[in-house]
């Protein structure tokens, strides 16, 4: 018999349109197919691609920690891969952005010898570079989960842009989730010696369909605890000024590669 093998694809922010054709062909020509995905009309666009397909979503129950919740679903995917020749689990977005179900299940399936495939896919912060107009190149980009940040005080640079993911959740481990108005507070006010309170933030959503547009709330920082929030917002900190010479730096450098330097890459 042949090697069993694991292909997780995403589907991208918007089903069907974000979706690669080759994940789309992976999704129609596996053996069996699990998907998390966001809302009804994606799970049914898969249902309708491969009519093996079954939700992992049923698994978010109400009392149980996210973290429970995860380890289900890694469960899940373990028993079904044990079963199957090919088996495609499907997740919205990019499969490998802030996504530990898909990352443990691929770790599990490889130490019982499984060929085991990630193919990546259109991620919510594709469409924040895209809808906001931010590159990532131009000042760095640094991106945490809300929640480890403000836990574990993350060192940042304000001179680089700054995404915190599930901001909607932070400090929630449950489920349904939301915003803890403290840690929402404890955040801002550990930001704010880094930017001021006047620095403007952005609370951003990506349109979940083509007709759709995203939602992008400009607030400024000191505004943050009072803020709507979703289980679908990730927070975008620009950065507090241009990028600065260090002067270290120049004492050290040749005068003629320093010329050409500052004239060329700080555009
Ligand atoms: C568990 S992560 C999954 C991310 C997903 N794998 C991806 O590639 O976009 C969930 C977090 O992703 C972000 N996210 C998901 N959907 C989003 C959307 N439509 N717009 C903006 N951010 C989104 C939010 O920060 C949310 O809390």
């Amino acid at each position: 018999m042949s090697r069993r093998s694991l292909i997780v694809v995403g589907v991208g922010i918007r089903a069907g349109v974000d979706t690669t054709p080759e994940a789309r062909e992976l999704i129609r020509g596996a053996d069996k197919v699990l998907h998390v995905v966001g809302d009804p009309l994606a799970a049914a666009w898969i249902e309708g691609l491969n009519p093996t397909a079954e939700s992992l979503a049923t698994m978010y129950i109400g009392g149980a920690t996210r973290e429970e919740i995860y380890a289900a679903m890694v469960d899940k995917i373990m028993v079904c891969v044990r079963r199957t020749r090919q088996l495609c689990v499907a997740f919205y977005g990019h499969p490998g952005v802030f996504c530990y179900v898909a990352h443990e299940a691929m770790r599990l399936a490889r130490l019982e010898n499984v060929i085991v495939r990630m193919v990546p896919a259109i991620s919510a912060v594709d469409w924040l570079f895209a809808d906001l107009g931010v590159d990532p190149g131009a000042q760095g980009c640094q991106s945490y989960e809300a929640t480890t940040f403000l836990l574990c005080g993350c060192r940042f640079d304000p001179y680089a842009a700054l995404l915190l993911w599930q901001i909607g959740a932070i400090g929630d481990p449950g489920w349904p989730c939301s915003a803890n108005s403290q840690c929402l507070e404890l955040l801002t006010e550990y930001l704010k010696p880094h930017y001021g309170p006047h620095h403007e933030v952005v609370i951003y959503e990506a349109a979940w369909d083509p007709v759709s547009d995203p939602s992008i709330t400009r607030l400024p920082l000191a505004e943050l605890p009072q803020a709507h929030t979703t289980l679908g917002s990730t927070l975008f900190v620009p950065p507090r000024g241009p990028l600065r010479i260090d002067p270290q730096v120049i004492k050290k450098l040749d005068q003629k590669v320093l010329a050409l330097l500052t004239s060329r890459s700080l555009k």
